[in-house]
């Protein structure tokens, strides 16, 4: 089997494929390095430098290599930035992706995971979120994402497209060798781990009056290798689930307190923390029902506790203090 990842020098990405290597899978890595790390790439897998947009680019990865499936991981995922730049979303995360699905259709490949999001659910009206909830995403990110979905079954009544997509609600934690390392970090994690480590004066927190128990939002966070798992497992079984959507959290939430005071003991640290006014685009809470792809797929996070979450982080914080610019060492 071989396995076509885009933005596989990215945080999930690079773990994705480092999990299908391990697997035995043949993994082509491609990335335009705007946001990922060339470190990140496992080496045994093939890596192609190429944008989404070069058409020229996907013709020669599908006719040089006989691809089998395809991940589709590369895209804009930070909300806050969607906000203030929604016409790159919608470029990237929707038109970039169609050159994926057309060079895909031109080679005869069919099979694709898609890395959606939480986000397009926007706010719920139902607390955990089912699948079949509402689509009424906050942001352009979500929309984008949620656009690029409804096109996915556009193309499999066109085309014959077999995919899954994967909604991951706030993927989280490190891989032995592998973690978080966003060039603008903005990730609740990550942010509180740096104001553990002294790095960061202060985490800002915000929002304080959302309608939860300590008024600060509330999410789901699920690690990274068991979203590595959810792809490999909807990868086995495309066939059976083609044009079906799973979401892909842990089904508990935590609060931004209950984060930084974990952390805390997780560390050992003191994590300072101020409040601030909310962020715009954030829904107040986000949890999954992973119902679905526990039935389905068989699928659960087993190393999704928050614990395991903040220590796995924190280890690959230790060990790589500058993320992928502390490489000294060759990955496996
Ligand atoms: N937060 C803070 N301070 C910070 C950073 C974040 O209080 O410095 C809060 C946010 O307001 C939010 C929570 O912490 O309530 C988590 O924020 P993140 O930025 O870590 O993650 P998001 O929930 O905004 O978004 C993430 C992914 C999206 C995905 C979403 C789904 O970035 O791609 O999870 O839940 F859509």
């Amino acid at each position: 089997m071989k396995v076509l990842i885009t933005g596989a020098a990215g945080y999930i990405g690079s773990i994705c494929a480092e999990a299908l290597l391990a697997r035995g899978a043949g993994v082509i890595a491609l990335d335009n390095l705007s946001e990922g790390h060339r470190a990140a790439v496992p080496p045994h897998a093939l890596f192609v430098h190429a944008d989404l947009q070069d058409r020229d680019a996907l013709d020669r990865v599908f006719s040089q290599h006989r691809v089998d499936a395809v991940m589709h991981f590369a895209g804009e995922s930070v909300v806050a930035k969607s906000m203030r730049e929604p016409s790159t979303f919608y470029d990237v995360n929707v038109g970039r992706g169609l050159n994926l699905l057309d060079a895909m259709t031109r080679h005869g490949v069919n099979k694709l995971i898609f890395s959606s999001t939480a986000a397009v659910y926007g706010e719920p009206q139902m607390i955990p979120i089912p699948e079949d909830h509402p689509k009424n995403p906050l942001n352009p990110y979500g929309k984008s994402k949620w656009r690029f979905e409804q096109l996915l079954a556009d193309y499999a009544e066109y085309t014959g497209l077999q995919y899954v997509s994967l909604r991951y609600f706030n993927a989280a934690g490190a891989a032995a060798g592998r973690g978080e390392d966003h060039r603008v970090e903005t990730h609740l994690i990550p942010r509180v781990l740096e104001a553990a480590a002294g790095a960061l004066p202060h985490v800002e927190v915000f929002g304080a009056d959302y309608p939860t128990p300590d008024g600060t939002c509330l999410r789901d966070y699920v690690h990274v290798t068991d979203i590595a798992e959810a792809h490999i497992l909807a990868l086995q079984e495309i066939e059976r689930v083609a044009g079906t959507a799973f979401n892909v959290g842990n089904s508990s939430g935590y609060s931004v307190l209950d984060v930084i005071r974990a952390a805390g003991r997780v560390t050992g640290c003191t994590v300072p923390w101020q409040s601030s006014p909310r962020r715009p685009g954030d829904p107040g809470i986000l949890i999954a029902s992973a119902e679905k792809i526990s039935r389905e797929l068989g699928w659960q996070p087993r190393h999704s506790s928050l614990e395991n979450i903040l220590h796995t982080a924190w280890r690959w914080k230790k060990a790589f203090p500058c993320g992928y610019r502390s490489e000294t060492t060759v990955r496996s």
